[in-house]
Protein backbone atom coordinates (compact mmCIF):
# COMPACT_ATOMS: atom_id res chain seq x y z
CA UNK A 1 0.00 0.00 0.00
CA UNK A 2 1.33 3.53 -0.62
CA UNK A 3 -0.35 6.53 0.89
CA UNK A 4 -0.47 9.62 -1.03
CA UNK A 5 -1.35 12.97 1.27
CA UNK A 6 -1.91 15.13 -1.36
CA UNK A 7 -5.33 16.05 -1.74
CA UNK A 8 -6.75 15.60 -5.27
CA UNK A 9 -9.59 17.95 -5.65
CA UNK A 10 -10.31 20.60 -3.40
CA UNK A 11 -13.91 19.63 -2.39
CA UNK A 12 -14.72 16.22 -1.73
CA UNK A 13 -18.21 15.97 -1.26
CA UNK A 14 -20.36 13.12 -0.28
CA UNK A 15 -23.95 12.49 -0.49
CA UNK A 16 -25.59 9.53 1.62
CA UNK A 17 -27.72 7.64 -0.75
CA UNK A 18 -28.51 4.86 1.26
CA UNK A 19 -31.21 2.88 0.49
CA UNK A 20 -32.83 0.54 2.95
CA UNK A 21 -36.04 -1.55 3.09
CA UNK A 22 -38.11 0.50 5.77
CA UNK A 23 -37.67 3.54 3.81
CA UNK A 24 -36.39 5.10 6.81
CA UNK A 25 -32.96 6.66 4.89
CA UNK A 26 -31.35 8.84 2.76
CA UNK A 27 -32.13 7.43 -1.03
CA UNK A 28 -36.36 7.99 -0.17
CA UNK A 29 -36.01 11.55 0.38
CA UNK A 30 -34.11 12.52 -2.75
CA UNK A 31 -31.10 12.08 -2.51
CA UNK A 32 -29.86 10.35 -5.61
CA UNK A 33 -31.43 12.76 -8.01
CA UNK A 34 -29.71 15.61 -5.64
CA UNK A 35 -26.42 14.12 -6.21
CA UNK A 36 -27.24 13.31 -9.91
CA UNK A 37 -28.30 16.90 -10.41
CA UNK A 38 -25.36 18.55 -8.21
CA UNK A 39 -22.69 16.37 -10.58
CA UNK A 40 -24.43 17.33 -13.64
CA UNK A 41 -24.06 21.21 -12.59
CA UNK A 42 -20.20 20.46 -11.49
CA UNK A 43 -19.35 19.42 -14.60
CA UNK A 44 -21.28 22.14 -17.03
CA UNK A 45 -19.82 24.65 -14.49
CA UNK A 46 -16.04 23.00 -15.75
CA UNK A 47 -15.09 21.70 -12.04
CA UNK A 48 -14.63 18.75 -12.54
CA UNK A 49 -11.42 18.69 -11.45
CA UNK A 50 -11.80 20.38 -8.41
CA UNK A 51 -14.78 18.88 -6.91
CA UNK A 52 -15.57 15.31 -6.55
CA UNK A 53 -18.88 14.21 -5.63
CA UNK A 54 -19.99 10.74 -4.80
CA UNK A 55 -22.44 8.86 -3.43
CA UNK A 56 -22.44 7.55 -0.20
CA UNK A 57 -23.34 4.87 2.20
CA UNK A 58 -25.05 5.43 5.44
CA UNK A 59 -23.23 8.57 6.94
CA UNK A 60 -24.87 8.29 10.23
CA UNK A 61 -26.97 10.84 10.48
CA UNK A 62 -30.15 8.82 9.57
CA UNK A 63 -32.59 11.41 11.02
CA UNK A 64 -31.30 14.83 9.71
CA UNK A 65 -31.18 13.48 5.90
CA UNK A 66 -30.70 13.86 3.27
CA UNK A 67 -27.25 13.94 4.82
CA UNK A 68 -24.14 15.46 3.33
CA UNK A 69 -20.39 16.40 4.41
CA UNK A 70 -17.67 17.94 2.62
CA UNK A 71 -13.64 16.95 2.96
CA UNK A 72 -11.29 18.20 3.87
CA UNK A 73 -13.53 21.29 5.25
CA UNK A 74 -15.52 18.54 7.50
CA UNK A 75 -18.78 20.66 6.51
CA UNK A 76 -21.90 19.09 6.56
CA UNK A 77 -25.19 19.65 5.18
CA UNK A 78 -28.09 17.99 7.24
CA UNK A 79 -32.23 17.98 6.57
CA UNK A 80 -31.23 18.13 2.65
CA UNK A 81 -33.80 18.08 0.04
CA UNK A 82 -33.76 18.32 -3.76
CA UNK A 83 -35.04 21.58 -3.35
CA UNK A 84 -31.87 22.78 -1.97
CA UNK A 85 -29.52 22.29 -5.40
CA UNK A 86 -29.26 26.14 -5.51
CA UNK A 87 -27.84 26.78 -2.09
CA UNK A 88 -25.48 23.51 -2.57
CA UNK A 89 -24.40 25.06 -5.44
CA UNK A 90 -23.14 28.19 -3.41
CA UNK A 91 -21.97 26.24 -0.77
CA UNK A 92 -20.11 24.08 -3.33
CA UNK A 93 -18.16 27.83 -5.12
CA UNK A 94 -17.88 28.89 -1.86
CA UNK A 95 -15.81 25.95 -0.44
CA UNK A 96 -13.84 25.99 -3.61
CA UNK A 97 -13.01 29.74 -3.45
CA UNK A 98 -12.03 29.44 0.30
CA UNK A 99 -9.46 26.61 -0.72
CA UNK A 100 -7.78 28.97 -3.41
CA UNK A 101 -7.50 31.74 -1.38
S1 LIG B 1 -29.36 6.80 5.59
FE1 LIG B 1 -28.38 8.69 5.05
S2 LIG B 1 -27.19 9.16 6.79
FE2 LIG B 1 -28.00 7.22 7.27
Amino acid sequence: MNVDDHPLFQVHFFVCCNQRENGDDCASKGASQLRDDLKKWAREQGLSKKIRINQAGCLGRCERGIAMVAYPQGQWCLDGMPEDLPQLKEMVLKLISEVQN
